[in-house]
């Protein structure tokens, strides 16, 4: 492929109006030297998204991504760096730049051998609907692939003979010196003449970019072959390392369906999760997860789903590939891991119990760092100092692996946080109330998977509290949070005048709870819909979305009840008070959450002093906001100001600053 100069890409650059390239995905008004317009990247109803003509870039102020038309159309419209250029180019009239004679030659050559793979994979599935093909599709009928199946995914078969393909090949005028380059023919060491390299096999043709056959697959039909699966060799069109079955077409699904991609181990999971409807899927080639193979990952999806085996090993090659991303994490790009039962892959698992089995663990999967820090507190007994330290001291060891900081620091602050919970002592805790406990228990069903660990179990009631991060989700939480974060939600759900009242403060709220999150997002949605909408008219509507539960919860909570504001029939006013009240609690909290939480993760790169500085402010921190637990409601904003004041100054009087 040619390579673009800096001059040529700065050249189509000026030639082109950033907002004329743009303004035709996204819908932009004039603001200033600048146009405004709704973040492509996010859901939002206040125009975050910026594109500045002079400069020649856009920025997204509500994801913080920023670019020019090239990474615009990589973003946005799932095309490829050569795509995008491509398209550009001949919009700004530019002939694409000519190729040197090396390159030229080499273009030639890859043509040929994609010529011939092409052919090659006509050849096998043809092969398989005739009569010496005919075991091989009656095997396929028994794993119960359907022609739909065959035909989408071009599988074939190779015959018998050992120049089978080699004769047909050869009579269609592809010479020798070709069919070996593309890994087609074998050509031993010693002279003798060259035969066909797939024999008896199932064949899966491989595509590259472009839908072009680049290599094979081939699973043996004799149970006595050498290898179960055989692959083409690398070849100047396949570099195996760098390559996913069935990318381009999953990548295109998931764009369709906005679900992330899979990652299964082979290529009959991929063609039987397509079979079940689950078209976003893909497999490497027998090997683990490479560099190359993440980074096409997470070009086409922000968290992709692993799938492993439930086994030992399973859980081992999970493992692995959580060393392999950590260095590589971006903000937003992660992994999620789903856990299959013992001994099944999802085409097993799918033949068993069907699609609704395969969404159930899929939508099971658990984030990166949940596998990461049971894979570190399960590995031994964390009975004596020396072997906590150790814990400490490893984790941050492999915090400073991540590239990226500002995932760095986010780990320091969650893994910091993590160790914190789970070594306090029982004795400190007790005061705590239910943290962690009833609503937020996702935890403890989740865990099974090779996690566990002596530590918890052994120790459990003797001075250490069992496990208690009780949720993956990030952030310091207090009992108090939900109540407060549904309490400022509530008010609007009973009263959605206030909404118009308070529009800034409901636009710019941040919400924590993933479940109550959704609630606001459908009333603020409806609201705007139709902003003449009555109480019971809305809560009708709630009920009919995703967010039904969250409602239920909210309206019948003891807690939330308790809070004159909150009745349905308490006074605007009255309601406005109690919400101000509320929400200058909940900024309060989530400001001094991030303050701490910053300074948490700084120093769990840096040293034992700090760390120990920082745990101890922290543990004042819970301790002074433990008054909220009263259900009172509280103190005015003024006291939160000289209180966060307060803190800051601990804290900074802690590490010495
Ligand atoms: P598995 O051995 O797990 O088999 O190989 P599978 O996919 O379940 O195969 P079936 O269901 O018995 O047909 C998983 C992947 O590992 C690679 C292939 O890419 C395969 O799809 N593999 C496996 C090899 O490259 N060589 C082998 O000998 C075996
Ligand atoms: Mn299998």
């Amino acid at each position: 492929m040619v390579r673009f100069t800096p001059d040529f890409l700065d050249e189509l650059k000026s030639r082109l109006r950033p907002s004329d390239v743009i303004g035709r995905y996204v819908k932009l008004k004039k603001q200033g030297n600048e146009w405004a317009g709704l973040s492509p990247f996010t859901k939002e109803k206040t125009p975050s998204f910026f594109v500045n003509d002079q400069k020649g870039f856009y920025h997204c102020f509500s994801s913080g991504k920023h670019g020019d038309v090239i990474s615009f159309l990589q973003e946005t419209q799932q095309m490829s760096f050569y795509e995008a250029v491509e398209g550009l180019a001949e919009e700004a009239g530019m002939p694409l730049p000519t190729e040197s004679p090396g390159e030229a030659a080499r273009a030639e050559k890859a043509k040929g051998l994609a010529e011939a793979s092409a052919a090659a994979a006509k050849f096998f599935a043809a092969m398989l609907h005739r009569a010496d093909g005919r075991h091989a599709l009656d095997y396929l009928r028994g794993r119960e692939v359907t022609d739909e199946q065959i035909a989408a995914f071009q599988v074939g078969y190779a015959p018998r003979g050992r120049n089978a393909l080699k004769d047909y090949l050869l009579n269609k005028g592809f010479t020798e010196g070709v069919l070996i380059e593309s890994g087609l023919l074998i050509k031993p060491d010693d002279g003798s003449a060259s035969f066909d390299r797939f024999r008896n096999r199932v064949m899966f043709p491989i595509l590259g970019t472009r839908d072009r056959v680049i290599a094979f697959g081939g699973r043996a039909l004799d149970p006595d072959a050498r290898a179960k699966y055989l692959n083409s060799p690398e070849t100047p069109l396949f570099h195996k390392s760098s390559v996913l079955y069935n990318y381009a077409p999953a990548r295109m699904a998931a764009a369709a369906d906005k679900g992330a991609l899979i990652v299964a181990e082979g290529y009959m999971d991929v063609i039987a999760l397509w079979g079940a409807g689950i078209k976003r899927a893909v497999a490497p080639l027998g090997t683990a997860l490479t560099e190359d193979q993440l980074s096409l990952l997470w070009r086409a999806s922000d968290e992709p789903v692993l799938c492993f085996d439930g086994d030992r090993a399973g859980l081992g090659a999970a493992h692995r590939a959580v060393d392999r991303a950590l260095a590589m994490l971006k903000p937003g790009k992660s992994l999620r891991f789903a856990f299959l039962p013992e001994g099944k892959d999802p085409d097993d698992l799918l033949r068993a119990e069907g699609p609704g089995a395969m969404m159930t663990v899929l939508n099971a999967a658990r984030p990166l760092v949940d596998v990461l820090w049971e894979r570190e507190t399960g590995a031994q007994p964390l009975d004596t100092p020396e072997r906590r330290a150790k814990l400490r001291a490893h984790l941050r060891s492999l915090v400073k692996e991540i590239a990226d900081k500002d995932v760095r620091d986010a780990y320091g602050a969650e893994l910091s946080q993590r160790l914190d919970a789970y070594f306090r002592p029982q004795s400190q805790k007790s005061g705590e109330g239910q943290a962690g406990g009833g609503r937020e228990g996702g935890w403890g069903a989740a865990r099974g998977h090779g996690g566990g660990g002596g530590f918890r179990r052994d120790r459990k009631g003797q001075g250490f509290r069992f496990a208690v991060p009780a949720r993956p989700s990030p952030g310091l939480r207090q009992p108090s949070q939900w109540v407060r974060e549904a309490s400022l939600i509530l008010s609007a759900i009973n009263h959605p005048a206030l909404i118009e009242r308070q529009e800034t403060a409901f636009l710019e709220l941040e919400i924590a709870d993933s479940a109550l999150k959704l609630l606001l997002s459908e009333v603020l949605s409806a609201f705007s819909t139709d902003p003449a909408l009555d109480s019971p008219a809305l809560k009708s509507h709630l009920t009919q979305t995703g967010a039904a539960g969250s409602l239920e919860r909210v309206i019948h909570d003891t807690q939330l009840s308790k809070h004159k504001f909150l009745r349905p029939d308490a006074e605007i006013d009255e309601v406005e008070q109690g919400f101000t009240n509320a929400l200058a609690h909940h900024l309060f909290e989530s400001t001094l959450k991030q303050e701490v939480a910053r300074s948490a993760s700084q120093i769990f790169t840096d040293g034992d002093d700090a760390w120990k500085a920082a745990a101890a402010a922290r543990e004042e921190l819970v301790n002074s906001s433990k008054h909220e637990d009263d259900g009172g409601e509280g103190d005015s904003p003024q006291n939160f100001a000289d209180a966060l004041e307060q803190m800051k100054r601990t804290v900074d009087k802690k590490f010495g600053r």
